[in-house]
């Protein structure tokens, strides 16, 4: 992994030690991501809310659509799927969700629970084509890792 996402994993997991609720957890996460990472416009977090359905979740950038079905969107298919998605370019993505006109590329990662169940995704959004490579997507599916594997999902009532 390339050093700064290196120092940026083992700062997630300073941020998050002693406390495994689902927020705080979640909004340290966004806001380290955000300040680690350039040319980015959203970074955050949608969790599962009821059967396949996906809530706003802590983030940073402007205001988000609140709520995605699974199977819409990148979001809804990195859900539906339990797949990352990369999307180079989110004009040529059949049913992009648009929150801001100026993303151009997205990745989305699914959060896996310990018996297999999405309970969240991180997604991020990129005013630049093409901005999430393999070094990014391996990066933020640790992060991603390090979340679902942290967090109490049990008692959490989003
Ligand atoms: N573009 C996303 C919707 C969420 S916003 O980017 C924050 C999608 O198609 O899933």
């Amino acid at each position: 992994m390339l050093l700064r996402y290196q120092i940026m994993l083992e700062q997630a997991k300073a941020l998050i030690d002693g406390e495994r609720r689902v927020m705080p957890t979640l909004s340290n996460l966004s806001a380290l991501i955000w300040e680690s990472m350039d040319t980015i416009n959203w970074a955050g977090f949608y969790v599962t809310a009821g059967e396949g359905k996906l809530l706003l979740g802590p983030f940073q950038g402007k205001p988000a659509c609140l709520h995605i079905d699974f199977g819409k969107g990148v979001c809804g298919t990195a859900a539906a799927t339990k797949q990352t998605q990369v999307v180079p370019d989110v004009h040529r993505f059949p049913g992009h969700i648009a929150c801001d006109s100026e993303s151009r590329s997205e990745v989305v990662v699914p959060m896996l629970d310990s018996e297999g169940n999405v309970v969240a995704v991180l997604d991020m959004d990129s005013p630049v084509e093409s901005r999430f490579g393999p070094d990014e997507v391996e990066a933020l599916e640790a992060v991603a890792r390090l979340a679902a594997d942290h967090c109490g999902w049990k008692d959490f009532r989003p």
